[in-house]
């Protein structure tokens, strides 16, 4: 940690900034080798190294908040060569290898507080158009609040198309046609704008684009031009997906996609090297015109799409957006385009199930293959949404569960491993309660005698292993940051965090129920009320005792790891079962806390697991499951 100094030169921006991205890059380097090289001592290696760039990382990182801080207390100390050199920095900090929206956004907003004092207007709009850019990207990862950011952003951005003549910057100029883009393709899926109303806004950005103004200066451009295109065929997604379109925006859509699709027919040749979204959107246009029945089109696009996904199609077409990761998950998963259609009654059920099937095996087959540096953090995030979005469609039990695994083992090894230390831990400390205070356990089965209890004791096991394995499944659907901890988390990200509880429970769907209350609380303490999430209470609750083990082996695993996640302030397995005896009156179950500090065989046997034993635990995982 560097003492607090005000860095007064826009040279020691770029250095901190290089730092940061050198420090990722060398993370990410060994990210790649942790899932690739699974040789034993080359695994360790790598695995230690990671740990210690990550903590590396959170030093140099920790320095450089330091030396931004007060320019965030006080942004007009800013200096225009500082300003610039930040804007500079931020154009690498884009999608791609060093993607850190929360980071960006809280730069993006000390910019705009210092250029509003400028009276730079052409400024503005290029940091306007990113931060709605990158808010979005944070309300895709769970920060609900920044999608009215993002939408307010844009909208300040299209309400300067007027003066579009008097901006002699071209990428100020083409920031408006973005803007427009990102309203009418993104913020009706995240609820921000009515279909009606992408509609409309479509209307007035091709009014816009065959203005003389634009003619003039931009008429011939190549970039502005896809743009108008991107949005002509990526407007045709909200249809099916954004409920409640009048009948003349439906209108509307069914001619778009007609012209789109037959445009694309008659440049391709031919239907199968269309873009997935054109010929998606004719056959829902056909449906909705009553020219073809709902099942004849989800049985003809699947067929398709079929096709389409198979290495072969996907390598020959041509992808006019392939820069746009929306575009390339469609890509790679056209299936996924109309999963929402096959929850339809209309279709039949074994179809239903057979094309679920089919689609997680894609998913999983693509996890296999894909080399970890060419999937980005954003193809992650849309792969665990897609999995957890249509769990309920798989069949068996079996199946939900281990798509369940292989989402948390290749979206964050780190919870992988949490979530088999805590099964280990609480297989440890059932097995002590079993043998010595069995009685505990009665409630949480209704039982009466203990006796009984001893004929249940391996679905008691098989209860508490699947908690722990289940506990932190939110974690996957929140942003990598909340995980690798490279930096000190901000605000808005603990606030996620906050939210990983209630997002697992809303992840799995009703043969989870037995698990729901332990996923919902096992950040409550044993008193039932403090902790989060705030709303709600684990007193009475049957399962209470389960919960109770896992909060405090959660405990144990977090704050003694050494080896995977960051914490630097890592503590020895005697020290945190002393505080968990001087909390355990009401934060953990003084009865469990008591149990390891009297059973010595259970206190000898999680030392083991949590000094030395935990990297053979993680290389045994590794060597499994991968
Ligand atoms: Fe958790
Ligand atoms: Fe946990």
């Amino acid at each position: 940690m560097g003492s607090v100094k005000r860095i007064a030169t826009a040279k020691d921006v770029h250095n901190a900034f290089t730092l940061f991205k050198e420090n990722m890059t060398i993370i990410q380097r060994y990210d790649e080798l942790i899932y690739a090289d699974k040789d034993r001592d080359k695994w360790m290696k790598n695995y230690k190294k990671r740990s210690e760039a990550t903590r590396k990382a959170y030093a140099d990182n920790a320095d450089m908040g330091l030396f931004l801080a007060p320019f965030f207390e006080n942004p007009s100390s800013l200096t225009d060569e500082i300003a610039d050199s930040i804007c500079a920095e931020l154009i690498d900090l884009g999608p791609g290898p060093y993607d850190d929206p929360f980071m960006v956004v809280k730069l993006l907003q000390l910019l705009i507080t210092y250029f509003r004092g400028k009276n730079n207007l052409s400024r503005l709009i290029l940091l306007y158009v990113r931060l709605g850019y990158e808010a979005a990207a944070t309300f895709k990862m769970g920060y609900k609040p920044y999608g009215k950011l993002a939408y307010d952003s844009y909208i300040k951005i299209v309400a300067y198309a007027k003066e579009y003549a008097t901006f002699t910057d071209f990428y100020v100029r083409r920031a408006i046609f973005v803007a427009y883009s990102n309203l009418i393709c993104v913020m009706p899926s995240y609820n921000f704008l009515s279909v009606d109303d992408a509609f409309a806004y479509y209307d007035k950005v091709k009014d816009l684009y065959a203005s003389d103004a634009v003619q003039r200066l931009d008429g011939n451009n190549p970039e502005i031009k896809t743009i108008m295109e991107f949005i002509r065929e990526n407007i045709l997604i909200h249809e099916s997906l954004v409920p409640g379109a009048t009948e003349m925006t439906k209108a509307k859509f069914c001619k778009l996609a007609r012209e789109v699709y037959k445009e694309q027919c008659e440049k391709c040749g031919n239907e199968l090297s269309i873009n997935c979204l054109p010929l998606l959107a004719n056959y829902r246009a056909l449906y909705i015109e009553g020219r073809c029945a709902y099942t004849d089109a989800v049985e003809y696009l699947l067929a398709y799409f079929k096709i389409r996904s198979s290495e072969k199609i996907s390598k020959k077409a041509k992808l006019p957006y392939a820069h746009d990761e929306d575009y390339t998950f469609n890509t790679q998963f056209p299936q996924a385009l109309i999963f929402d259609w096959l929850k339809d009654k209309r279709v039949d059920e074994t179809l239903r199930k057979t094309e679920t099937r089919n689609l997680i095996n894609h998913v999983n087959k693509y996890y296999a293959r894909v080399a970890r540096k060419d999937y980005s953090p954003f193809m992650n995030h849309e792969l665990t949404d897609w999995c957890f979005k249509h769990l309920s469609l798989l069949e068996t039990f079996e199946e939900k569960e281990n798509t369940i695994f292989n989402v948390i083992l290749h979206r964050q090894i780190q919870t992988f491993f949490h979530s088999h230390m805590v099964a280990a831990l609480s297989r440890m400390i059932v097995d002590s309660v079993i043998e010595n205070r069995p009685e505990l356990l009665l409630p949480m089965y209704n039982l009466k005698s203990t006796d009984e209890l001893y004929k249940k004791a391996d679905d008691i096991r098989l209860y508490i292993r699947r908690c722990a394995l289940y506990h932190d499944i939110g974690k996957t659907r929140m942003p990598n940051i909340i995980n690798t901890q490279y930096r000190k988390l901000t605000n808005e990200e603990f606030d996620i965090i906050r939210q990983h509880p209630g997002m697992g429970a809303d992840a799995v769907d009703e043969d989870f129920d037995d698990y729901h209350a332990v996923i919902l609380g096992h950040h409550k303490f044993h008193d039932g009320v403090t902790g989060y999430p705030e709303r709600f209470s684990t007193k009475g609750l049957r399962t209470k005792f389960a919960i109770d083990v896992i909060t405090v082996c959660d405990s144990l695993d977090a704050a003694t790891d050494y080896f995977g996640r960051n914490y630097a302030n890592k503590k020895s397995f005697a020290d945190v079962l002393k505080e968990l005896q001087s909390d355990s009156y009401d934060h953990y179950n003084p009865e469990i806390v008591a149990l390891i500090s009297t059973d010595k065989k259970l206190y000898e046997k999680i030392d083991k697991l949590l000094s030395g034993g935990r990297e053979e635990e993680y290389y045994r995982l590794v060597k499994e499951n991968l």
